[in-house]
């Protein structure tokens, strides 16, 4: 538990109960008929403030549906999501968009979808610019504070974002959802592009900005050892629901749930030390 982590008793940063949706699709490419599918059917999770929880399962399980709900870029067919006790369906669209910004979702793409047209400061001055947040020198020092603290060195702020490595587009993305102050950052295959020593600076940076600053992470991964490593809780899906919750340390030494034994057998050599290291970021 990091100091920021909540004590026993307060309240979970989110809470999501009895969250559904489904999208319809034609059954193929010529067909008139249009099947619902169900891509969330009932998911209750709770987050505690300054902690990390990696959502596991199988491609098509509902894992992005769950964190672009939660990002309120799509509407649920029906379940409440609160966010610092507010429940955000309960918000005028004016303070909604204050909600938005504590809340920020980073894609695998959002590196690769940088505008190669703008420089490295104008892309993470950009949310502040549409949020209308300060005056230009107020943005000025803000990005530069974000760059910093993203270990993005000042002159590469004049850069296009095809002048940067992967690993430094990685950065600028994050220093965009950082750069509103967001208190729960939600990364959706972030790290999938990047090469091991890349991601394992990443999430040294990420580690280092939880303990400094208490935020909060949902990680979507596609590889559960590496999900265990940086992950203090972890929620396991399945066929849009949560078969099992809790934390990564006891999930791992006692897994109960028949897709999480999968899960974990889907590991090559799955290290002892990893069991009891949960809850590394
Ligand atoms: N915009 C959409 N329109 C129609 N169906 C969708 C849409 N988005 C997701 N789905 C369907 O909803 C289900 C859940 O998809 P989702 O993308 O949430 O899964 P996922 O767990 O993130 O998968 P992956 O690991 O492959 O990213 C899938 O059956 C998917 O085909
Ligand atoms: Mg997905």
């Amino acid at each position: 538990m990091n100091r920021f982590e909540n004590r026993p008793g307060s309240a979970p940063l989110l809470i999501v109960r009895g969250l559904k949706k489904a999208y319809s699709r034609r059954s193929n490419l010529w067909s008139r008929h249009v099947e619902a599918v169900q891509a969330i059917s009932g998911v209750d999770l709770e987050v505690a403030r300054g902690s990390t929880l990696a959502v596991v399962g199988q491609s098509g399980s509902g894992k992005s549906t769950l964190a672009t709900c939660i990002a309120q870029l799509e509407q649920p067919d029906a379940g409440e999501i609160w966010f610092d006790g507010t429940a955000l369906a309960t918000l005028k669209p004016a303070q909604l968009g204050a909600y938005r910004r504590r809340i920020q979702l980073i894609f695998q793409d959002s590196a690769q979808a940088l505008n190669p047209r703008m420089r490295v400061n104008e892309i993470i001055a950009e949310p502040l610019e549409i949020a209308r947040a300060g005056n230009k020198s107020g943005r000025h020092s803000t990005v530069a504070k974000v760059m910093e603290m993203v270990a993005l060195s000042p002159d590469l702020g004049k850069r296009s974002a095809l002048q940067l490595s992967g690993g430094q587009r990685q950065r600028v993305a994050i220093a965009r959802a950082m750069v509103l102050n967001p208190e729960l950052l939600i990364f959706d295959e972030a790290f999938s592009g990047l090469d091991l020593i890349v991601q394992e600076e990443i999430i040294g940076l990420l580690h280092s900005l939880q303990a400094a600053r208490g935020l909060t992470y949902i990680i979507i991964a596609h590889d559960f050892g590496f999900s265990c490593q940086i992950a203090s809780h972890m929620a396991v899906m399945n066929e849009g629901k949560i078969v099992e919750q809790g934390e990564t340390r006891q999930i791992v030494t006692n897994p109960m749930a028949p897709q999480t034994k999968v899960l974990l057998a889907s590991i090559p050599r799955f290290p002892r030390h990893i069991a009891t290291a949960g809850g590394q970021v």
